[in-house]
């Protein structure tokens, strides 16, 4: 028989991405919409050993929607990742009368989610909330398209200077594993390159790319690099190094955007998507749904077992690849 659920706990978890909020709003208003109880867990799991816990009502989350951030704030909880910090949040939980978890987050904190929920058979819905983009069985996660403008915002400033120089500029990107949004924010700034994990660049194929976008009179260089460490350095200052080195005709510069990637208001894409999977993780409480992530592919709602959601790996389109090489030309 289906446990009744009366109180859902939500939580954020991992790093922050903009639409976090849009999607507490939407599960706390869906919550309340059936008359249940929901309980907003500070700091992420954190918050559940430290029993932080704030009642949360409608009005909880007005005038959040807008808002980059989360409300709930969040962290990396070292000591959930311990058997007894996770013994001592299942305790808080059922003496807070918390019957089921709402988890936004990466692959990270789906991964805690599902330890937890295989540990003490708690029902858990996840929601793919992360910059990185790198959840299997969903398009997009909340908070990535909203990084993916910030970042093309700043390389169009970077153009001016890189074209008012003729430098080559090497922008590096968040996205450890994965080279979502290198790659697609190369696309829609026009870079001359990406160098993303996905994918093995050659500094030899890299100078040869902008050289040949010197040839066609292009003066300057745009290249998009993940964060990968590679060498013990960051990407970009690996990968300019060597061109610096190994071909000194270029004047090549590095940026880091790092956490500004992060902030900031989410696009109204997010928002939507943030809406329509709080909705539907409540939808899925309902159902008797357990231990998956709400996705969005095609524009319907799937619901996808959180292990295949953090396992799977989610591959890049090989047609993006050949898009961005073609048209940097
Ligand atoms: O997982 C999201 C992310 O923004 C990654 O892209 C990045 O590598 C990491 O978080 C940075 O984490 P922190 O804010 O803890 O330094």
């Amino acid at each position: 028989m289906e446990r009744h659920i009366d109180t859902i706990g939500i939580l954020t978890s991992g790093g922050d991405a903009p639409g976090m909020n849009a999607a507490i709003r939407a599960v706390t208003r869906s919550a309340r919409f059936h008359n249940m109880n929901v309980v907003g867990i500070m700091r992420g799991y954190q918050g559940l050993i430290d029993k932080e816990f704030v009642k949360f009502t409608s009005s909880s989350v007005s005038n959040t929607i807008q808002r980059g951030g989360t409300i709930l704030k969040t962290a990396r909880s070292k000591a959930f990742l311990e058997a007894d910090g996770r013994k001592l949040a299942y305790a808080n939980m059922v003496e807070e009368g918390i019957d089921a978890l709402i988890v936004i987050g990466g692959n990270g904190s789906l991964t805690g989610a599902q330890l937890f929920a295989r540990e003490y058979d708690i029902p858990i819905i996840g929601l793919p909330g992360t910059i990185d983009n790198d959840l299997y069985g969903t398009d997009s996660t909340i908070g990535y398209d909203s990084a993916l403008n910030t970042i093309v915002e700043c390389v169009d400033k970077i153009r001016d200077t890189a074209n008012s120089h003729d430098r080559i500029f090497f922008i590096e990107v968040m996205g450890r594993d994965a080279g979502f949004l290198a790659q697609n924010s190369a696309i829609a700034s026009g870079a001359e390159a990406a160098i993303i994990p996905e994918n093995n660049t050659d500094v030899d194929q890299l100078a040869e790319f902008i050289e040949r976008g010197k040839r066609k009179s292009k003066n300057s260089a745009i290249v998009l690099v993940s964060e990968a460490q590679k060498n013990g350095v960051g990407g970009a200052m690996y990968y300019a190094d060597r061109i610096r080195n190994e071909y000194p005709q270029f004047d090549a510069r590095v940026t880091i955007l790092g956490h500004l990637q992060r902030g900031g208001k989410p696009t109204a894409y997010d928002r939507i998507l943030a809406s329509r999977m709080g909705y539907a993780a409540i939808e899925a409480l309902l159902e008797g749904q357990r231990n998956v992530m709400i996705g969005i592919k095609n524009d319907e709602i799937v619901y996808v077992p959180i292990s295949k959601a953090i396992k799977m790996n989610k591959p890049i389109n090989q047609e993006l690849i050949s898009v961005l090489n073609v048209l940097s030309l």
